[in-house]
């Protein structure tokens, strides 16, 4: 596991997505593994100003195919709340992605054998929880699983409530679809962002971990061979 820290997420982010607009300019029909959540918005915002305004090459994402990691069970898809609309929001409705291209996790597919099907994933992006969390796959998470269906934690649903729904704990969906750690090691390269104090404790763990720990999801990637962290100074971390 490779670390490189950042001054902030600006120049963290910067560095992401000029890698990420470096492999579509090489490979056209690139697949993407995307996060939700606050850590990868600086990143999609990056990539919609670099689609914007990049000219020789002009950045071209319509054969780009993209895999989130999760969605909510229970949200309609074009709700404001929904992975679906933040994506959209934050990065599809901006580039021009053909959004027949952009997967989510759905209770109607085999979300793996779409992505195999795919060629699997060149680049997986994720962020990661307080708790050492990936995607929804919580502490207690097997390594093996694949995308599956997974009753949010309390600290998630909290977490949810205060950045979505005005603390309104009873409006946070309960339940999701998500990747599982056994889906997420067999993208070729992953790329882990954290910024700011809160993920200290993460990725200090992250850091000296040795093997797979069921206590701490993140652990999983001591197992894959090409995975980059990437910090900010917020992160109180020596690397
Ligand atoms: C969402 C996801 C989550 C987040 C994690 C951190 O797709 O994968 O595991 O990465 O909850 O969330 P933020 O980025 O909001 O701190």
């Amino acid at each position: 596991m490779k670390f490189i820290k950042f001054k902030n997420e600006q120049e963290s982010s910067k560095y992401v997505a000029d890698l990420i607009v470096k492999k579509i300019n090489h490979n056209p029909k690139l697949i993407l593994g995307l996060a939700t959540g606050s850590t990868p918005v600086k990143l999609y915002s990056l990539l919609v100003e670099n689609y914007k305004t990049s000219t020789h090459p002009k950045t071209d994402w319509s054969h780009v195919k993209t895999f989130n990691l999760d969605e909510y069970i229970g949200v309609n898809y074009h709700d404001a709340v929904s992975y679906h609309s933040f994506m959209a929001k934050n990065l599809f409705n901006h580039v021009n992605v053909n959004h027949h291209n952009t997967f989510f996790p759905d209770p109607k597919i085999d979300y793996d054998e779409l992505i195999k099907e795919n060629g699997g994933i060149d680049l997986q992006i994720l962020g990661i929880g307080a708790n050492g969390h990936i995607g929804f796959n919580e502490v207690g998470s097997p390594q093996h699983s694949l995308t599956w269906l997974v009753d949010l934690v309390p600290a998630t649903i909290e977490a949810n409530a205060k950045k979505y729904f005005d603390g309104n704990i009873d409006l946070v969906p309960k339940k999701a679809l998500s990747m599982g750690l056994g889906s997420i090691i067999n993208a070729k390269e992953i790329i882990l962002l954290a910024f700011g104090a809160s993920k200290t404790e993460a990725i200090k763990k992250l850091k000296t971990a040795t093997k797979f720990d069921i206590n701490f999801p993140a652990s999983f990637l001591v197992n894959h061979k090409n995975v980059t962290i990437i910090v900010d100074e917020g992160v109180d971390v020596d690397l």
